[in-house]
């Protein structure tokens, strides 16, 4: 297979596993090009990217940013925050308003559930979802699976255990979804008030017991407790969710196997997961990040490629 499947990148939900392996594929490529000396290729030269931020962002804002500098695109950013949204401006307005200034790939992040679909129905432009609301994240599951994968050599058969906010988290359905697609297997722990109702539908194994899914797990994806969009308390306190849900030195080293620790950022350290432990030899949490800018440029290569308005290198 030398081309995706899909126009845009909605979600994990619209990929197969053949467009994954691409995507996979093509980023271990892009490693190697950002790991010279000379950083750049030629892919998206002419080709303009806007970043559309309506929510806060530091790891994936500065990775497309990064990914679309490094394949020559030209790049404008736009925040939320700054812009005439704060004055009534509807999305679709926005875009059509960027697009007419000759703008080829948007990458949007927006709190609402859906945003990056609705946008891609409604404008002439390849729309890459980079988070909408709890939804989906669908390259932070992709640089997790590849993580992963340069890790452990393969997916298939893994067990990752995903643990913590689960029920906010578009970090855990993407990952369910691509972790699936790819052959690993999955379980979902945290309090029973931070679990949808509806996780076994996925195929997911669920578990209340912090310990069990560790000793369990060949990975642990240790999530962030999003008190952003928490209008409500799912547990009594931070002090105690640390007790059953945090994890730390002394239980990492009381496990019967050695396990991979990673966390998609940003940390809260202390809660979910001690310093020592995001620190150790058995986190790959910044070379998740590392992979992020790998990952981002083989989206937007293939995706340009897709639509034949990459530049040949
Ligand atoms: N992992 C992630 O999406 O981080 P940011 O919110 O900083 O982009």
């Amino acid at each position: 297979m030398s081309e995706l499947t899909v126009n845009h990148l909605l979600g994990i939900k619209y990929l197969q596993s053949e467009d994954i392996e691409l995507i996979f594929q093509t980023a271990a490529q892009f490693k190697e090009v950002i790991n010279r000396p000379i950083k750049k290729v030629p892919s998206l030269r002419d080709i303009t990217v806007a970043n559309l931020f309506f929510e806060n962002s530091t790891r994936t804002r500065l990775s497309f940013e990064l990914a679309e500098k490094r394949l020559s695109a030209d790049v404008v950013n736009f925040s939320a925050a700054s812009s005439s949204v704060s004055k009534g401006e509807t999305l679709i307005d926005t875009v059509n308003n960027i697009l007419s200034m000759k703008v080829d790939m948007v990458v949007m992040r927006h709190p609402k559930p859906g945003a990056a679909y609705f946008l891609s129905q409604h404008v002439d432009s390849i729309i890459v979802n980079a988070g909408d609301g709890a939804h989906e994240h669908p390259t932070q599951a992709l640089l997790d699976s590849f993580s992963i994968r340069e890790r452990l050599g393969d997916l298939a058969g893994k067990k990752i255990a995903i643990v913590g906010d689960i029920l906010h988290s578009r970090v855990a359905l993407s990952n369910i979804l691509c972790l699936q697609k790819m052959g690993a297997e999955v379980e979902v722990c945290g309090p029973s008030t931070l679990i949808p109702k509806h996780i076994h539908s996925l195929g997911v194994r669920v578990s209340h017991d912090l310990r069990k899914s560790l000793e369990w797990c060949d990975v642990a994806n240790m999530l962030r407790v999003q008190h952003e969009r928490q209008d409500l308390k799912y547990f009594p306190s931070i002090r105690e969710y640390t007790q059953r849900y945090g994890i730390d030195k002394a239980l990492l080293d009381d496990l019967q196997h050695k396990i991979v620790i990673m966390h998609p950022g940003p940390i809260n350290r202390g809660v979910e997961i001690s310093t020592e432990v995001a620190d150790s030899d058995q986190s790959i949490i910044l070379n998740q990040v590392e992979n992020g800018v790998a990952i981002r440029m083989a989206v937007l290569y293939l995706l340009a490629a897709k639509k034949k308005i990459s530049f040949s290198a």
